[in-house]
């Protein structure tokens, strides 16, 4: 028997997803039709023997609340609960908090999955693979462009063994381009070895606390599982690897929703899902994945596509283009417009013959360099933001309720 514990972090962490999270928390956006973290609970309920998930963070009760009723009804598999720390305990501070919860009916590995991340999950190769090598815990890791590598822990592995020789958080210089996805499975085992992280760390922070010279020195309360237990266990030769060929993507502005829509569309198109919209006489053109929820009235002469996820009650219409877009819950978009590389937010309103307008960008790279010059390449509507007809609104973002009457490039607008 397995559990899963689902990281989900707090309100305070999402700034970079601005303005998006300011009306919903990041684990509960939309990405190809459905919250981010239901593409966890999508592929834990595929995992045999597994039956209880934990979210675990520190945002308000309230907030999870809703969306729980309404998983358990779609994951019925699952027994599915939301866990809340009374403060940020870090990222393994949490697990050992919940520690009687995880380990209650007798589980012999529970998985570990960072919510900020869109991946195929591949659970249950990591698990067989698990059971091959028999370490204490096996994390998901992908290889990445070089020059990325550092914005995450990176890792050396035997390749013949699979075991993690070497593993660093966010290294000042290259030392692999093999990097930690956010997805762990770990032997309950491991709650031995975080308990010696525990009394590690104390004893570390008494000397620094002792040593005058280190005013600032103070114990913070959060306990890391990335920088306090995994390079501990690969110094003991515990931790092991399973590296993935599928796509990985890390979600930490709002525009990297973008590419995650993109990437989970093409996915369920791959599974040849039936969520996803089809090309049908009385329907508007569709080209590759698209989701439209059911409640959506598309006209007829729309072309949607591709990479396009359009949410509840939105209507388009006449001659309307959309292409690699969210469109969120509500909006509307007049006849003859363009919306290309955009998230549209709740309830905005885009007039007729408007162009909302952001530009493709490499993976792990939404910024680009415009003459030596950082600029925003997705473009994003807050809610309620209102661009009215014949407008262009290019490589900009836009905080709610804002009324656009005239065209801009390249700026936020507060
Ligand atoms: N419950 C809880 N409590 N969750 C937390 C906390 C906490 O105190 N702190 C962070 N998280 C959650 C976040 O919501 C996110 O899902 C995940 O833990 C990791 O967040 P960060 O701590 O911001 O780390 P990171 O994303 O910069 O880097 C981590 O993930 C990369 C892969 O995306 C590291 O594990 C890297 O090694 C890894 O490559």
């Amino acid at each position: 028997q397995y559990k899963a514990i689902i990281l989900v972090g707090g309100p305070s962490r999402a700034t970079r997803f601005r303005p998006l999270s300011l009306n919903v928390p990041k684990p509960l956006f939309p990405v190809a039709g459905a919250p981010l973290v239901s593409h966890h609970l999508a592929a834990l309920s595929k995992v045999k023997g597994l039956t209880e998930v934990l979210i675990v963070g520190f945002f308000e009760d309230a907030i999870f609340e809703q969306y729980i009723e309404h998983a358990s009804n779609e994951f019925p598999n699952l027994n599915i609960k939301y866990l809340r720390e009374y403060q940020a305990l870090g990222t393994a501070g949490g697990i050992y908090h919940f520690r009687d919860e995880i380990i209650r009916g007798n589980p012999q590995q529970f998985f570990v999955m960072h919510v900020d991340v869109a991946c195929t999950f591949p659970l249950n190769e990591m698990l067989a693979a698990h059971m091959k090598h028999r370490g204490l815990c096996t994390m998901l890791s992908t290889k990445i462009v070089r020059e990325q590598a550092n914005k995450y822990g990176c890792l050396v592995q035997d390749p013949e063994t699979n075991q993690v020789l070497h593993y660093v958080e966010k290294p000042e210089t290259f030392i692999s381009d093999l990097i930690s996805c956010g997805v762990y499975l770990f032997d309950v085992a491991v709650f031995t070895e975080i308990k010696n992280a525990i009394d590690n760390k104390k004893e570390q922070d008494a000397l620094m606390i002792q040593d005058s010279f280190s005013t600032f020195a103070s114990a913070d309360g959060k306990l890391s599982l990335e920088r306090d237990l995994l390079r501990p266990l690969s110094q003991s030769k515990k931790l092991y690897v399973y590296v993935t060929d599928g796509f990985w993507k890390q979600i930490k502005t709002a525009g990297s929703a973008i590419s995650a829509n993109a990437a989970y569309l093409q996915l369920q198109q791959s599974e040849k899902s039936s969520r996803l919209a089809t090309n049908k006489l009385d329907g508007p053109e569709i080209i590759g994945a698209v989701y439209i929820h059911p409640s959506a009235q598309v006209d007829t002469t729309a072309k949607i596509g591709p990479n396009v996820s359009i949410g509840p009650r939105v209507v388009i219409g006449k001659g309307v283009r959309v292409k690699d877009s969210i469109i969120l819950d509500n909006v509307t978009i007049g006849h003859a417009s363009c919306i290309i590389h955009s998230v549209i937010g709740w309830n905005s309103k885009i007039g007729a013959w408007a162009r909302v307008e952001g530009t493709a960008v490499n993976d792990h790279n939404e910024e680009m360099m415009k003459n030596g010059v950082k600029v925003q390449s997705i473009t994003i509507l807050g809610k309620e933001v209102s661009v009215l007809d014949e407008t262009i609104i290019r490589n900009c973002i836009v905080l709610p309720h804002k009324e656009l009457k005239s065209s801009y490039h390249s700026q936020i607008l507060m």
